[in-house]
């Protein structure tokens, strides 16, 4: 099986497949409401700072394709899309792309699209350090993100085996990189363990991508054809969870929530606990793919508008007041982060200014 061709099954089964059946966490937290916020709609401020550039709302379009000629229309859709909203964009892994330059104007297309908007290359954290410079100035790239993907590789029948050196190649490309590295999982979440490892090799951006959205063990199996049996559900750690677990270390990092949101309220408690941007893939493509780029534009927008209407609704008027607003960390998600020592208290009443 071609990388070519993985990239282009990728989206069919990504498409095919349903989302998670075990949740991303986010039905267990609570956002409280004010009936006296004090606040005109109008005043409702979504824009934020971000990799030295101006994002409107905290959004990114997560990464997702890239490297075959049939998938290009989707970036030039992503792209078109996030350039419009003034949100953010990853695109898929860029190995294919390396490997042959017939195909690298399937991932610069987001870019031409998009000439100033906030662009993420991607590539799989055991990339050399010459590969990722060569990814990020594929797309004049405003940050880059390494994909650890463990759960994936060994579900994928030709995939990886060896996981042995990924922190100290991180270590390498961070030492090197000229712009923001940003470690990302695929759908099974990031631990506290995992992030202290990586953050005591330099990163300072991570995207949790946690389960409960695309699960990509699923995929792997439905596309080699294999029973899958909803194997390995006990192991992926929730997108909440996950969350929780990487604000709760207090370390001066940057944190993307991602891993099954559907752009309802949980995006809004995503960021009061926190996350300085929500990113969605799954949700996003079956939208642009099924529906059309113009469908995709009026529900971002929709997404948006409801974002400002909860934050009102909790008498927040810009995103850092939202980071101070009560929630109740409720159900499985408590008990979780309960027996892993995290005081979950701390969120329950007005906060101090959040650490955005
Ligand atoms: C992905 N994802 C992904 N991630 C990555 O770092 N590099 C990649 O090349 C891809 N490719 C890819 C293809 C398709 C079709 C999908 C749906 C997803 C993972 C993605 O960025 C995200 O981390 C997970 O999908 C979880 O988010 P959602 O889909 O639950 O919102």
């Amino acid at each position: 099986m071609s990388r070519l061709h993985r990239k282009k099954e990728h989206v069919e089964f990504a498409l095919k497949t349903p989302q998670s059946t075990v949740g991303n966490g986010f039905s267990d937290i609570y956002l409280v409401y004010e009936a006296l916020p004090e606040l005109n709609l109008e005043q409702v401020d979504t824009s934020l700072d971000f990799l030295n550039k101006k994002l409107k709302a905290p959004l990114l379009i997560n990464a997702m394709t890239g490297g075959h000629p049939e998938v290009k229309y989707i970036n030039r859709s992503l792209a078109r899309v996030a350039a419009r909203a003034g949100i953010a964009m990853a695109i898929g892994s860029q190995t294919a792309g390396l490997e042959d330059s017939k195909v690298r104007d399937t991932y610069r297309v987001a870019r031409d699209e998009n000439p100033d908007g906030i662009l993420l290359a991607n590539v799989s954290a055991l990339s050399s350090p010459d590969m990722v410079k060569e990814a990020i100035e594929m797309i004049e790239a405003d940050g880059v993100q390494l994909h650890l993907n463990v759960a994936q590789e060994l579900a994928m029948a030709e995939g990886d085996r060896n996981f042995r050196g990924t922190l100290a190649n991180i270590q390498k490309i961070v030492s090197l990189s000229k712009v923001p590295v940003i470690i990302k999982e695929v759908g099974f979440g990031l631990s506290r363990e995992t992030i202290k490892k990586i953050y005591d090799v330099g990163v300072r951006y991570i995207d949790v991508s946690g389960q409960g959205g695309t699960d990509f063990i699923r995929i792997e199996y439905l596309r080699s054809g294999r029973d899958y049996r909803e194997k390995f559900q006990n192991v992926g750690i929730s997108t909440a969870i996950s969350l929780v677990e990487s604000l709760s270390m207090d370390l001066p990092i940057v944190v993307v929530a991602s891993g099954g949101f559907t752009g309802e309220s949980d995006v809004a408690c995503a960021l009061a606990l926190g996350a300085k941007l929500v990113g969605m893939a799954g949700h996003f493509l079956r939208i642009v793919t099924e529906g059309s780029e113009q469908c995709l534009n009026e529900r971002v927008d929709i997404i948006i508008e409801d974002l400002r209407h909860t934050m009102l609704m909790v008498g927040a008027a810009n995103l850092r007041e939202l980071t101070e607003k009560p929630l109740v960390i409720t159900g499985k998600t408590a008990e979780w982060l309960l027996r892993r020592g995290i005081d979950i208290d701390r969120y329950s009443y007005l906060r101090q200014a959040g650490k955005r």
